[in-house]
């Protein structure tokens, strides 16, 4: 059973294929119809969201069938239910199961024991499904990916950090974490994109240096305060101010630089107004490829399902 937890779940050649059937599926929304009839898909949140809860249960439409999307304190795991007999009991229903979910481990405990795909729809390590519409956005603007060089600038430490690194690192783009010392990924992503990246041909790199900005094709923040942080008791405000994205550090960036932020953003912290309602912002491209980028992901598990059990 293929699941999709972590961005290097997906060699480079199947990543490749994702996003191919992501820009198709862009073009044509209906022509995959794997959850009609009436087939659902198990959507579980233990945090807030807007983008991915609506992305997937419009995936789901598009495909003929139906997300059923709940808080997981409305399930009996909220009041202890395992994983384990949650994941038996969901994959008797539902064709995948998505969660997004704190620990890590708990994604890896419901693979285990599910008969479906498990999708990861954001943990504390990772958010992978968001790095796949974030190549889909780059590839709309610039034809081979492995000419291009992304910076991250702000929280290195936090999931979209360690996803862009293994994510673009398994697409061959080069990758720099701009990142207060203290905000710095840990040291077993930054090897397990290396990894990858010696695969690819990519370059994967850490540094505190603004300057390492200079001549990117794509410019990336995200929020200081990532979800489950907001009570962490540490300065998410002094350390990363010099590293907001703003007008001067475009200017230092590729001319043809697009600006990408998962959302929410949060404006004149992470990123100046300036940039992210600028004419190379891309932020609302990139939202919407959530919804592309996801249901080519839940065709290509379902289809690899399929053809595994012929
Ligand atoms: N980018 C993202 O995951 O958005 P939501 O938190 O709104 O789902």
């Amino acid at each position: 059973m293929r699941h999709f937890l972590a961005d290097d779940d997906l060699s480079p050649a199947e990543q490749a294929e994702v996003l191919d059937l992501a820009a198709w599926l862009k073009d044509n929304p209906y022509a995959k119809q794997l959850l009609a009839p009436g087939k659902t898909i198990a959507v579980i949140f233990d945090k807030t969201s807007l983008r991915t809860r609506f992305s997937f249960a419009t995936a789901a439409a598009h495909l003929g069938g139906t997300a059923i999307t709940v808080g997981s304190a409305e399930t009996q795991m909220g009041k202890g239910e395992s994983i384990e007999d949650t994941a038996k009991v969901l994959s008797r229903y539902a064709e995948a199961i998505v969660w997004r979910t704190f620990a890590h481990s708990n994604l890896e405990a419901m693979a285990a024991a599910a008969d479906v795909p498990v999708i990861n729809s954001l943990s504390d390590d990772l958010h992978p499904c968001q790095i796949l519409a974030d190549l889909q956005t780059i590839k709309e603007h610039f034809d081979d990916l492995t000419s291009i060089k992304a910076v991250y600038l702000g929280d290195g430490s936090n999931n979209m950090a360690n996803s862009y690194m293994l994510g673009f690192a398994t697409a061959g783009l080069d990758i720099t974490i701009i990142a207060p010392k203290d905000f710095q990924p840990e040291q077993k992503f930054v090897d397990r994109a290396i990894n990858r990246a010696a695969q690819t041909g990519a370059r994967v790199e850490v540094t505190d240096d603004i300057t390492a900005a200079a001549g990117a094709h794509v410019v990336i923040t995200d929020t200081w305060v990532s979800m489950g942080q907001e009570q962490d008791g540490k300065d998410r405000n002094t350390p990363f101010r010099p590293y907001q994205v703003d007008a001067n550090l475009m200017d230092k960036a590729s001319a043809d630089a697009i600006f990408l932020h998962c959302l929410p953003a949060y404006r004149g912290n992470e990123v100046a107004a300036e940039v992210i309602d600028g004419p190379q912002s891309v932020v609302f491209d990139e939202a919407e490829n959530r919804l592309h980028a996801q249901k080519a992901l839940m065709v290509w598990l379902l289809e690899h399902k399929a053809k595994a059990a012929q």
